[in-house]
Parts: structure tokens; sequence; C-alpha cells
């Protein structure tokens, strides 16, 4: 357990959410640090949430607060959205696992290909951690190469192949000779796995051309907007520079696009910039707020999932859930209301609102803190010492991977979090992501709870 000192925000909050408070004692006793999901970790406990609606959730002891996790992701549409609902109610009755193909994974995956082009052929997994496992392999098979090009500070789930170097300490010296994962040792995680493994610095042309000239590797795999969902950002120049040199030198291409998918366009990155990769990883918005994920890309790679092949190799795919018609039915209704391109128009604008009035809030309070992002992403970075934001486009540090990615004073971050949920609002860690169900009333009541939580923070002395 971190150490971490707050006192005066530990009394109000523990206080406030005495039910949770409970529940936790019980967690404590069957999950590793009382939770299902490192992510939902905060000291002193977590709060315990029953019922969400819209962009609105409710606690174990009823209260309300404007929600920011937005089902880690997959909820662009808000929680419970009436065709979503009434999807998933009418295919529970009518069975939730025939055991034999059903014509809805045949509607999702039409529905996904609708919106992504790349999409010539696709698999159903169970989430994204599963998709860009599958990514790596195929692409192993189809390139007959082993290693794989990777980021530092990209996630892409936390299965062995990538799961190294998704959080720092980064090695800072990009000009050093792009070397394998061993430079990022990760717990249970084997030697032979990370030498399969080549991280590089983003947004560096130069040093991704060297990584794949030394290395010759199967595949690279992006974030396409960004490490960690855009706290690192990346722009359409570079990716752009990427599809050419991945082109040129015969590399696959994989966009991760688990969380950007339908998110920041309908067509996701590659959409939004007319970017074209060779795989894409799915999931989150995908299954429309149920367990579900995919693989889509390029017929002639995804052949590498097929009995006969060109390759002589076969990878095996089986998945007891794969394709579930549950979360088929979800993404069914959910596909075909971000179809209209409104989920996206809305969540990006509220979220950009968001991010001007907290940068004029931080600047009216003279806090040290500055909120960037792009999309519906908001990030906070607390001690920032750089120029103010001159618009929305603006990133701060130039995009320094270590100081826009960097660890804060847990204090800090826990604080942070409960002062927030003291004024009604349930943030990301340090970021947050909207839906198309926030408004500006979530805004008005978000800068509220952020102007209360500076005051609680400088009472505890962690913030000047
Ligand atoms: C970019 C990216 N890739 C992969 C994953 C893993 O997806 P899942 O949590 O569904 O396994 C995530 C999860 O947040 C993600 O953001």
């Amino acid at each position: 357990m971190p150490s971490v000192s707050f006192p005066k925000i530990e009394a109000a909050y523990r206080d406030r959410f005495p039910e949770s408070a409970k529940l936790y004692e019980t967690a404590r006793r069957l999950f590793p640090n009382g939770v299902t999901h490192d992510g939902r970790f905060l000291l002193p406990f977590p709060v315990y949430v029953n019922r969400a609606e819209g962009s609105r959730k409710w606690t174990a002891e009823g209260r309300e607060l404007v929600d920011y996790w937005v089902g880690h992701g997959s909820l662009l549409l808000g929680h419970s959205h009436p065709a979503v609902v009434e999807a998933v109610q009418r295919q529970a009755a009518l069975c939730t696992h025939p055991g034999a193909c059903h014509e809805l994974e045949i509607r999702w995956a039409e529905a996904v290909q609708r919106l992504f082009p790349s999409a010539e052929r696709m698999r159903f997994t169970n989430s994204g951690t599963e998709a860009t496992l599958m990514a790596v392999r195929v692409a192993r098979i189809a390139s007959g190469r082993k290693k794989v090009l990777k980021f530092a500070g990209h996630f892409h789930g936390w299965h062995d192949s990538l799961i190294p170097a998704a959080d720092g300490p980064y090695q800072s010296d990009s000009n050093a000779a792009p070397d394998a994962g061993r430079d990022y040792p990760t717990p249970g995680v084997t030697e032979g796995t990370l030498s399969d493994l080549v991280v590089i610095p983003p947004n560096d042309l130069a040093a991704v051309a060297r990584a794949i000239d030394k290395h010759q590797p199967a595949c690279l795999i992006l974030e396409a907007t960004g490490g960690h969902w855009g706290t690192v950002p990346m722009r359409g120049e570079f990716l752009r520079g990427l599809r050419q040199l991945t082109r040129d030198k015969n590399v696959i291409l994989i966009f991760d696009e688990v969380i950007t998918g339908f998110r920041v366009h309908p067509g996701g990155s590659q959409g939004h910039y007319e970017i074209t990769p060779d795989l894409t990883s799915l999931a989150k918005i995908l299954a429309g707020g149920l367990p579900g994920g995919c693989l889509a890309g390029r017929a002639d790679l995804m052949q590498a999932i097929e009995f006969d092949n060109p390759f002589g190799r076969k990878m095996k795919h089986p998945g007891t859930y794969n394709a579930n018609p549950l979360s088929a039915a979800a993404g069914v209704a959910a596909l075909a209301v971000v179809a209209t391109g409104e989920p996206c128009r809305q969540a990006n604008a509220v979220a950009a609102q968001l991010r001007h009035e907290l940068n004029q809030l931080f600047a009216r309070k003279s806090a040290n803190w500055v909120a960037y992002g792009e999309f519906s992403g908001i990030k906070f970075l607390p001690e920032y010492d750089g120029p103010r934001p001159d618009g929305d486009d603006f990133i701060p540090y130039g995009g320094s991977l270590e100081k826009l990615d960097r660890k804060f004073d847990p204090s800090l971050s826990h604080a942070f979090r409960c002062a927030m949920l003291l004024g009604g609002v349930d943030v990301f860690g340090l970021g947050a992501m909207t839906s198309s169900a926030h408004s500006a009333r979530d805004v008005d009541q978000t800068v509220a709870a952020m102007d209360r939580a500076i005051d609680l923070l400088r009472a505890d002395k962690l913030l000047r």
C-alpha cells in the first residue's frame, strides 16, 4: 500500500461514504487490495456504485455522481442507453449462448465494416487484451518474423507480449540503439518474451526507422492518438509518416483502437486521420458496454486464422464467449447510433468545453495545474510550470514523454479523486472521459467540484 496523507479530505470522505467503507472491509478479505481492477484502487477506500444512467451514477449511499469513467471508455452513449438496454433484454430472453453461429454476429461484423473500411475480415474476442494478443500472433504468422515494435508508454492490455514499457520510468535517450524490451523488466514476464519486444520513444520517426532496420520486426503497434489515450499526444503528420515508413519497409502496422475506435470519430483515429492500417484491434464501444473485442484488418493477413492458408501455419482461435449474442446485440444497437456521427460530436464538444473552463479556473485560482487533451479525453497535469494554453490544440511541454507521463506523489492522486468525489464527480485518475450524455450542467458541476477540490488540496498542503 502506498503511504498517503491527506487528513482533512480523508475525514470528510469517510463521513460522506460510510456504506462504501463497509463494503470495502469485506472486499479486502476477497480481492488483492480489495479491488477487481488495479485502476479502481483508491485510498482510503473506493466508492461502490449500484446504479447508473446517462452521465450519472449513484453510490451505495445513494449519492449522485457525474461519471467520467464511462465504463472505462466503453459507454460513448452514456449509461443504460435505451436502444442498448432494449436490445440486450430482447436477446437475453431469446438465448445467451446458442453454442452455434448466429445471425447477430454477422450484423455486428457488418456494422464494424461500415465504419472501418479497413476491416476486410475480423474475429471477435472477449476483450481488448485478447484483440492485441491476436494482432501480434497474426502478424508473426503472416510475416514469418517474431519481433514486435511498440512505443514507450503505450498500453495494449495486460498480456505478456505488450505489457512491458506500458508505464514509466522510461529509457530517456532516444538516440540510444533501440533495444529489446529487456530494458523494461516486468514481473512475471520471461526474458525470452522481453527479448522479442523492441521499445521506441514516441513521436520520433528516425528512431522507428533505426529500430526497423536493426530488428526486422513483424509489426509495429500503437495507440494512434498517443500513449495512455493521448497522455503523450500523437498527431496526424507523425501517423502519416509511420504509415509510409512501415509500408516501405514491409512492416505490419497495427492501430490499437480499443479506446479510440468509434470514439474520436465513428471510424476511429484511422477515420479521423484518413490512414489505413493493416490490422486494427477494437473493444469497449464495439460491444456497447458489454464485454467484447475484435481484431480486424487485411483479408490476406487474417488468413493466418484460416485452416488452409498460404503461410502453412494456422493460428488457433477458440474462445467460449467469442461473439456472444448479448455483446453482439449491445454492439449492433450502439454502433447504429454511433454511425450517425452525433455521439462523437457531442462527446468531443463537451470535453473541449470542460478543458477550456478548467483552464480558466486554474488561472483564476493561480493553481499550478493545466488541463489538456483532444477529442473526448481530458488530462489533468499537476505541478505544471509551462506557459498557459492558448487554444484547444495545446500540448504541454512540447509532448515530452518524461514530463507528461510521470508518476505523482500517491497522496496527491488519491486525495484529488477523493476531493472530486466529495464534490459529486468521479474522475478517471488524473483524467476524465466524456460521453454523448454529458451536458453543460455536468461541466458546471465539474468546474465547481474542481474549485472546491483545489481549496481542499491546499488545506491538506498538496497544492500551492
Ligand atoms: C488502447 C488499449 N488497448 C487495449 C486495452 C485493453 O482492453 P481490455 O481492458 O478490454 O482488455 C485498453 C484498455 O483500456 C486500451 O485502452
